[in-house]
């Protein structure tokens, strides 16, 4: 819902608890932000906006333009003419020229949301949202620029982005444009973040925001193991339950600054958007740039409900597709268990066995195309290796198809290895800066996806191979991020473009394919969890979370993931131990559990593990079968957090119904002399009585207890015996 009130010249925009106000201050239609919080029945707090004290608006007292411009809260903040917090647009006249200011023109408000060209957007019918589009230009520079705000109507969620127009005659550059800003009050907020590394991805970071500009961002070309595009200011009390959150998380997949500054009469300017850093974007007379998108989430019942928004805009009005609600087919890949020592006379062995046990799927990873026996060579030439793949591909996937099971291939579309078919031919078509040798990751170089013709070939190469025989899962990899930004097919004054053409590319060459192949399912994977990001999950409902696929380590990274991505999204994959990554031993029993949070599959050779591990799969595939409508629909909370309190782990899932709920509880380290542990549930009927049953523990007695009981007293958790136990319970109403 918005409305617009002509006389106080504010906009409401509502969510079922939320309200956003703006307005429009003075002559000059500077464009304010009175307010984001609880909802509000009464929109006029336009108070807030403080034009009544010093130094008042410009046509009260112009001697003191510049310090209304420093304090006063901008919707979208220009640079340049005397607010010396950090801007969201910067402009490169043709005479050299910076500075702007924007004034508002005109509004329309209109029922649904519209497509951002060529970007992943959220989504949503005339009855599901409402959209404000707020027209304001610089009518000097010959700019128009268009913040659009759309209010969902069945979560706490208000996206923006911005479309930037050349209305001149003369071109200028754009060297920043944000996608959105929040001007506030600060609150003493704490800021969480999500950082990581290789294997490490989206661990939860708190502190304390000070005075000054604190960010975190990526300009590596993706999303990133090392910061993710997201960014919540909390109060100091915000926990699971309670306490006001402001979180904004970017729909983009590129270079992004995520970013808080606290000024000197401590009001904070939270801002999100593309890195400024090599961004530079040429507008002729006429041309327009779109800015991806921003979701923003308020609320003052802590993280659970930040969560809880997130997870059901991106459910419903994100991910899409035949997978979207639907059950995902239980793979086994071939990475782990053979890295890229395979052939033919090993895989059907695997998928032999898999298929006994109840595995859907078997999905060929790294290695089977070019002469590629390591991760040296031959990226970019996907012809399949018939010494490997003997008899060919199509006789393979029958081979699998005939056993019952489906068959997934892994690409990795965007590189080019030095050491390839492609580079010796088109040495051009990597990204590099002209006379300087390129850098080198992985021994590999990325393609130069803004030129046409490189992209048509790789969407030539990826799709010849799906239309060549049955295959029904693409896992789309990109392994090393981008350096030396250079194009060959840039001029020089569009050099500045390469880092976001190319993320435009990867979106085009996403939405080809799944229009060409609509029943194909495709997860996203960057070295592991490099681009889990909103973005991606526009194009494929799941994504790798993580190369690390060791269920302690896990707990970390799926928690970090789960506070903003359902559990339907999170590639989650039961492996061998030691385990790969970090040589840990945990039970199979518990790297079942935790895999069962997220997509559920295995990376291992069946036919190798021991025998009391290959017996369990069945066991495990039952599980999945009998709770992952659950763990894909429900309601997620968390209870405990291992990464606090260093002990263990606890989560809840509840059905929408409340009719059903899945627990799972994972000790790390034991301690000895200990009793039970007292978990209150959260999230249950108080008026139903739920049958409380150990999944893993028939010996346990099932016991009957009222929703209420359950949420208030809680139940006790038997003390596992031995290290990294898990319990899984099931509550039934
Ligand atoms: C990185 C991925 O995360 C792995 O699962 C695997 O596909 C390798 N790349 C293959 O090179």
């Amino acid at each position: 819902m918005i409305t617009y009130n002509e006389k106080q010249r504010t906009f409401k925009l509502d969510t079922p608890n939320t309200s956003y106000v703006i307005g429009i201050v003075d002559e000059e239609g500077f464009i304010g932000h009175a307010y984001y919080g609880r909802r509000l029945e009464d929109a006029d707090v336009s108070y807030l906006m403080r034009t009544d004290e010093p130094p008042f608006v410009p046509s009260r007292n112009n001697r003191e333009r510049c310090s209304f411009y420093d304090c006063f809260p901008f919707e979208y903040p220009t640079g340049g003419v005397g607010d010396y917090r950090e801007s969201c647009i910067s402009i490169r006249t043709k005479g050299g020229h910076t500075g702007a200011m924007l004034s508002y023109v005109s509004h329309e408000i209109f029922d649904g949301k519209p497509k951002l060209e060529g970007l992943p957007a959220t989504f949503g019918d005339e009855g599901e949202c409402t959209t404000l589009r707020l027209v304001c230009e610089d009518a000097i520079v010959g700019m128009r620029v268009e913040l659009l705000y759309t209010a969902f109507n069945d979560t706490d969620v208000i996206t923006r982005s911005v479309r930037v127009t050349n209305t001149g005659k003369e071109h200028f550059y754009l060297t920043k444009v944000y996608s959105a800003c929040l001007d506030m009050d600060n609150q003493d907020f704490d800021m969480v973040t999500l950082h990581g590394s290789w294997a490490r991805e989206r661990c939860i970071q708190r502190k304390t925001l000070g005075f000054g500009i604190q960010n975190v961002s990526s300009f590596r070309g993706e999303s990133s193991h090392q910061d993710h595009p997201f960014l919540a200011l909390v109060s100091k009390n915000a926990n699971q339950e309670s306490g006001e959150i402001y979180a904004m998380n970017f729909v983009y997949s590129g270079n992004f600054r995520a970013q808080a500054e606290v000024s000197q009469f401590d009001y904070v300017r939270m801002s999100m958007g593309i890195h400024p850093e090599n961004f530079c974007w040429k507008l002729e007379s006429g041309e327009s740039f779109q800015s991806p998108e921003v979701v923003m989430v308020y609320t003052d019942k802590g993280f659970d409900a930040m969560t809880s928004s997130f997870h059901r805009l991106y459910r419903k009005h994100l991910i899409r597709g035949e997978y979207k609600d639907r059950k995902r087919p239980i793979l086994i890949n071939n990475w782990e268990a053979t890295y890229f020592n395979f052939d033919t006379d090993k895989l059907l062995p695997i998928a032999r066995e898999a298929s006994k046990l109840g595995i859907e799927m078997l999905v060929m990873d790294d290695g089977w195309f070019g002469k590629r026996s390591s991760d040296d060579c031959s990226l970019g030439d996907w012809k399949v290796n018939e010494d490997k793949i003997k008899g060919g591909l199509k006789h393979l996937v029958d081979e699998v198809n005939k056993l019952g099971m489906k068959f997934g291939i892994w690409f990795e579309p965007e590189m080019i290895s030095p050491d390839s078919d492609l580079y010796r031919a088109h040495p051009d078509w990597a990204i590099a800066i002209p006379n300087r040798t390129a850098t080198q990751s992985r021994q590999q170089y990325v393609l130069d996806l803004s030129r046409n013709e490189v992209a048509d070939y790789v969407y030539e190469a990826v799709a010849s191979v799906l239309r060549s025989a049955n295959i029904e899962y693409v896992k789309w990899d990109m392994n090393r991020q981008l350096s030396d930004i250079g194009s060959f097919g840039l001029p020089a004054d569009r050099q500045g473009e390469l880092y976001h053409r190319y993320v435009l590319a990867v979106y085009g060459l996403q939405e080809r394919l799944t229009s060409e192949f609509p029943h194909l399912l495709l997860e996203n994977c960057s070295g592991g969890g490099a681009r889990f990001d909103a973005g991606m999950l526009y194009y494929s409902p799941q994504i790798w979370c993580s190369d690390d696929t060791d269920a302690i380590e896990r707990l970390k990274i799926q928690e970090g993931t789960a506070l903003i991505y359902p559990l339907s999204t999170m590639g989650a994959h039961i492996s061998d131990c030691p385990n790969h990554a970090i040589g840990r031993n945990t039970p199979f029993e518990t790297r079942g559990i935790v895999a069962l949070a997220g997509t559920f599959g295995y990376e291992l050779d069946v036919t190798k593990i021991p025998q009391e591990d290959r017996e369990m799969i069945p066991q495990q595939v039952a599980m999945y079968h009998k709770f992952n409508d659950l763990v894909r629909e429900g309601d997620y909370y968390r209870i405990a957090s291992y990464s606090q309190n260093k002990s263990f782990d606890c989560w809840q899932i509840v059905s929408g119904d409340k009719a059903k709920s899945l627990v799972t509880f994972v000790q790390v380290l034991n301690r000895p002399n200990f009793k039970s542990r007292r978990i209150l549930l959260k999230g249950l009927d108080p008026d139903k009585r739920y049958t409380v049953s150990f999944e893993n523990n028939k010996d346990i007695e099932e016991k009957v207890y009222s929703g209420d009981t359950l949420m208030k007293a809680g139940i006790l958790m038997p003390n596992p015996w031995g290290d990294f136990k898990a319990w899984l319970i099931y509550l039934e109403a």
